[in-house]
């Protein structure tokens, strides 16, 4: 019997908390243990990095090295060798005097230094001296290949939140640096992860970028209805309670599938209901769960311009296409067509919508549900 929670939000679910994907595992694991560069692409938390992590778990092969990097805090290009180089030489390392040497090594001409903390196994920090003219950015890219290659390895190198390179300044001359290095190495493989479709697939899609086909493209779908039914239900059965078929369809019906939601949701449900839950208890865990995010939501709403709202408010009232005809633009007052381009470009990159083909959805399925309720 499980004595934690039996749902997980907030962070990747591993082990008996991940359920489906096979396929995507299956596919993203031969990609990667066979040198081919795969770049993974979803929407914010349908689970790419619980996805990635499933695959770094479950290889058990000696002659492969995982190293996982998750850039979300790099503003810089700077930043995004710092991380770098300190997660390549950490992560391949197994003792602290394997680090130094290996920094010394391969960071000869940077003179890097070191740092420990209180715990230096996790407490460690590299930092070196930053000068363009001694080539050190192609110094730092190197450094997965030429680990690999001494110690007879592959590795296969995994950086999350990549689109936010994208951001950087100068990004595409950046992005040539990294690929002009990365595309050489024989030992090593990337995997580039990240939500922001139009960001990632920029990057990636667009014939005059750098990146441009630089590995297999994967987009993850939603975990379907006929998944989460007997997830939840079992999580349910194993700490003493019980939940109906309908009831857990219900929770996808309302979180939209989106896999973090429906995680949330259960627990919600799972923790206010007696044995045996009763529909009034999805009712209350979502109004629970809309509260919760009240005052973010609203927070949201406000930094909206008055076209931004209107267009979510067609949004949320089931118009998906077609915003730009002439009775959409008048109803929701859009004003005009022009005006509707801008407002779904703004809306694309402020991460509050998705569009796929001529297609606008929600990235928030709990956000879409808010602004419904809010205009009853
Ligand atoms: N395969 C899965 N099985 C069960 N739950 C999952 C699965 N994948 C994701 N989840 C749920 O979704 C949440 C978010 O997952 P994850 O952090 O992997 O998504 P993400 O796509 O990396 O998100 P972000 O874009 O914010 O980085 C998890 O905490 C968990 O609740
Ligand atoms: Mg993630």
């Amino acid at each position: 019997m499980i004595k934690d929670n039996p749902f997980v939000f907030g962070r990747a679910a591993e082990g008996t908390y991940f359920t489906d994907r096979i396929e995507d595992a299956k596919r993203l694991s031969a990609n990667l243990t066979h040198g081919i560069n795969t770049i993974l692409i979803s929407p914010r938390r349908w689970g790419k990095t619980s996805l990635v992590k499933k695959v770094i778990n479950e290889t058990d092969r000696p002659d492969i090295k995982f190293v996982f990097i998750d850039i979300f805090d790099c503003k810089s290009e700077y930043d995004f060798y710092h991380s770098f180089a300190n997660e390549i030489v950490k992560q391949t390392s197994s003792k602290i005097e394997e680090w130094v040497e290996t920094a010394k090594t391969f960071l000869s001409n940077i003179s890097p230094k070191f740092s420990f903390g209180t715990d230096p196994m996790n407490d460690f920090s590299l930092s070196f001296e930053w000068n363009p003219k001694d080539n050190t950015e192609k110094e730092i890219l190197q450094l997965p290949q030429k680990i690999a290659q001494k110690k007879k390895l592959r590795l296969i190198v995994c950086l999350d939140e990549f689109q936010q390179i994208a951001d950087f300044f100068d990004s595409i001359t950046f992005q040539k640096k990294l690929r002009s290095v990365w595309q050489h190495q024989q030992e090593v493989t990337y995997c580039m992860f990240g939500s922001k479709k139009h960001l990632m697939e920029n990057i990636f899609n667009e014939r005059s970028m750098p990146f441009y086909k630089f590995g297999d493209m994967m987009f993850l779908k939603k975990i379907p209805t006929e998944e989460w039914v007997p997830f939840v239900c079992d999580k349910f059965q194993e700490t003493g309670k019980t939940i109906s078929e309908e009831q857990v369809a219900k929770i996808c019906e309302l979180t939209e599938n989106l896999s973090s939601y429906v995680q949330h949701l259960a627990w919600i449900v799972w923790y206010k209901s007696d044995k045996v839950v009763r529909n009034k208890d999805i009712d209350n865990a979502v109004n629970d769960l809309l509260e919760q995010n009240n005052v973010f939501f609203q927070r949201e709403v406000e930094q909206l311009s008055e076209f931004q709202l209107n267009f979510l408010k067609a949004l949320a009232n089931g118009v998906s296409s077609g915003f730009s005809r002439k009775d959409i633009i008048k109803k929701y007052r859009l004003e005009s067509s022009a005006n509707v381009q801008s407002v779904k470009k703004s809306l694309l990159k402020k991460g509050i919508i998705d569009i796929d083909e001529q297609t606008v959805t929600f990235d928030d399925s709990i956000f879409k549900l808010w602004m419904q309720r809010q205009r009853r």
